[in-house]
């Protein structure tokens, strides 16, 4: 029964070029990589493309930052991600970049085609500008206090500490986070892609099975609101394409992104005897999928689709969206030293424990998944190590000791090696389903019956016995078989620890096992330990050596990015006005949830003789149980201010630009709750 060979092209988001990949981007590379590699052991012909995200702001301002080309940036961050990935085992056909040639002609010709057809329109908008940098300002690089809650340091779109969203022309004290300067308002023209003309063709693509039923649904939200106009030029200085025909504008880094994946794939054609056209022509009878996070689901699932149907080409056959990792529990943390990177955990832990864990916990659904890092070392030593690996260390010795490693000439338990095989269908419907918890339950169960079936049989105890030889040679050689049966199901989750059974099996590449047959008469290689338990003092030091050395970083970032002369023109105050600031050591007695604050933790901060309670915008980065005990600086003479929240009675000194990267200042040991700071 020789089924249909499929052609499929897969793709993982494309990274960004200007950070490193760390665990929670693996998330998806992982799941991704995973559904590949099934699809190629069935058989099929499956390509899996991704390339760093190249262009936009940040990736300009950082590369200044560096004092050097955003092409340089880019291409050291490309060698580090491309090392990650392939560290993980995470096997693209293609890892590539959108500042490619390929990808710039896609989007050239992607634009000139929705030009042509009257998709794009011309509109004159105001933004802010940096008058020194002589730049448009994205939202995230103005800062100022918050129109609402009057928090200083917001972001120009919202704010962490009242939750409140606003424009950046709302923020009170604006000034450019690039220079420090205050933004003047500036207009200029911009290119906008007429989303809504395709409405009728995107309501009907998301309801028809290319998406999973939560993100349809979310869908419909977005339709109620009305579909949008998308802003797709930003003015130069940018680093990205120059839009043709329009000098000194270019396509916003959103609008090359996707294309990117048609570039990467390009690539590869070039490279082979892949035909672009039989994938991305309008007619195409391949497969197209895209692995994403919840959160691009809105360009993904309509943008693309429109701007591909707009140009004509074909759109994707399905779009597959997961949730966020979260690291026991909470969100990541640097200083909890839960933000790993993908290189630190390379540095101390096998990629393959991380890959095992994941899929035991991955589904279909666009849910957030967990890492615990106790059911991590649990999972891993319980069904890899004590399950799996140990059916062939228990049966190998004797086969290699008393039978010269040769496997027994017939099967004793046919039917028992059909009923493993006989799970091949479940278990790939799992995988094709991306029910990987599924699976891996499903495989766990096999790997206890085949232990059950050893426990039963006892060969130790036949080992021991005369004439016991042939009986101790067949059960041995089933339970290697029993092995060779479960190493292919996981053969995707746990490629370098399978290739280890491989050349142990001495049998091959192991393929999907409805085509296995019991190896009999045949011999067996050395048995090498496959996997090793996870070390804790491993783990440790892992966890350690995330935790970023928060002395170092209290240097307040926006220092870091402001030029000097700019710092210098900043409005001085009379050393009266600092001495109005009563500045104050104060002990955290107690920190809290608010319910219903996304941003906030309450502290209960005593100052030796009076306590205080303070509303804090430091929930990303720290969880309470970190901060009580602890002692920090306060500003105590602020006047109470009311929140949405409740009343607030003082502020605590916190540096960092926000998110994880919040750090509350800490007084030496000596201080004392109540002492001045002068
Ligand atoms: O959100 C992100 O990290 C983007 N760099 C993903 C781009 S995916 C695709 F569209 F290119
Ligand atoms: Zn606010």
């Amino acid at each position: 029964m020789s089924k249909e060979i499929r052609k499929i092209l897969v793709t993982s988001a494309l990274p960004y070029a200007n950070g490193p990949i760390h665990i929670g981007h693996l998330v998806e590379y992982i799941q991704t990589d995973i559904w590949v590699r099934f699809q190629k052991q069935r058989g099929h012909n499956c390509h899996y493309v991704c390339a760093d995200d190249a262009h936009g702001t940040p990736i300009m301002l950082r590369a200044q930052q560096e004092g050097i080309t955003p092409e340089q940036l880019i291409a050291d961050t490309w060698t580090q991600h491309n090392a990650d990935f392939s560290d993980f085992n995470v096997a693209f056909d293609n890892f590539y970049s959108t500042h490619s040639d390929e990808t710039r002609h896609f989007a050239e010709l992607i634009y000139n085609r929705l030009h042509e057809q009257g998709h794009i329109h011309n509109k004159t908008i105001t933004q802010a500008y940096d008058p020194v940098k002589e730049m448009f300002l994205p939202d995230r690089f103005i800062k100022g206090e918050c129109p609402k809650c009057g928090a200083a340091d917001q972001y120009g779109d919202n704010c962490e500490v009242c939750s409140a969203t606003y424009s950046p022309t709302d923020l009170i004290n604006a000034v450019s986070a690039v220079s420090g300067e205050t933004p003047i308002e500036k207009e200029s023209e911009h290119y906008f892609f007429k989303l809504a003309n395709f409405e009728a063709m995107l309501k009907e693509w998301t309801h028809s099975g290319h998406l999973q039923e939560q993100v349809a649904n979310k869908l419909n939200e977005w339709f109620e609101v009305g579909l949008q106009d998308w802003d797709i030029s930003r003015d130069t200085p940018y680093f990205g394409f120059e839009i043709p025909n329009a000098p000194g504008k270019f396509f916003y880094v959103w609008l090359d992104a996707p294309v990117g994946y048609m570039g990467s794939f390009k690539n590869l054609c070039d490279r082979s005897d892949l035909d672009f056209d039989e994938y991305w022509g309008k007619d195409s009878q391949t497969e197209l999928y895209h692995f994403i996070g919840k959160d691009i689901v809105y360009f993904h699932a309509l943008f693309w689709p429109a701007m591909l149907t707009g140009a004509g080409f074909r759109t994707p056959t399905a779009i597959f969206s997961h949730g966020f990792l979260t690291v026991n529990g909470e969100k990541m943390s640097k200083s909890r030293g839960t933000f790993i990177k993908a290189r630190t955990y390379l540095d101390h832990l096998n990629p393959e424990y991380l890959r095992y864990y994941f899929a035991a916990k991955l589904s279909s659904r666009v849910e957030d998944i967990d890492l615990n890092f106790e059911d991590f070392s649990q999972r891993v030593n319980t069904d890899l190590v004590n399950k799996v690996v140990n059916i062939a260390s228990r049966c190998s010795g004797f086969i290699k000791k008393r039978f010269d490693g040769l496997l027994s000439a017939e099967c004793a338990e046919p039917a028992l090696f059909q009923e493993f095989i006989d799970a091949n269908e479940a278990i790939a419907e799992h995988y094709e389903g991306r029910e990987y918890g599924k699976a891996m339950r499903a495989i766990s169960a096999l790997a206890d019956k085949a232990n059950q079936y050893i426990d039963d049989k006892q060969p130790w105890v036949l080992a021991k016995q005369d004439g016991g030889d042939a009986e101790l040679h067949a059960i041995c050689s089933m339970g290697i078989n029993l092995f060779y049966v479960i190493a292919a199901y996981l053969k995707p989750v746990v490629p370098d620890m399978v290739g280890k059974a491989e050349t142990f099996l001495n049998a091959g590449e192991l393929t999907w096992p409805n085509q296995l047959t019991p190896l009999t008469d045949h011999g067996i290689n050395k048995f090498k330990p496959l996997m090793t338990r996870v070390d804790p003092d491993k783990l440790a030091a892992l966890i350690e050596a995330s935790k970023e050395n928060l002395e170092k970083i209290t240097t307040p970032v926006k220092a870091k990015q402001t030029p000097k002369e700019s710092t210098e023109k900043t409005d001085m105050i009379e050393f009266d006005d600092f001495a109005k600031i009563d500045l104050r050591v104060a002990l955290i007695e107690k920190a809290e949830h608010v319910e219903g604050a996304d941003k906030l933790l309450r502290l209960t901060l005593s100052l030796g003789d009076e306590t205080r309670q303070v509303l804090a915008g430091i929930k990303s980065a720290y969880s309470p149980e970190d901060l009580e005990g602890r002692l920090t600086v306060m500003v105590a003479n602020l006047k109470p201010r009311k929140m949405r929240f409740g009343v607030s009675e003082g502020m605590v000194l916190a540096a960092g630009p926000g998110g994880d990267e919040i750090w509350i200042l800490s007084p030496d040991n000596g201080a004392q709750p109540g002492m001045r700071v002068k």
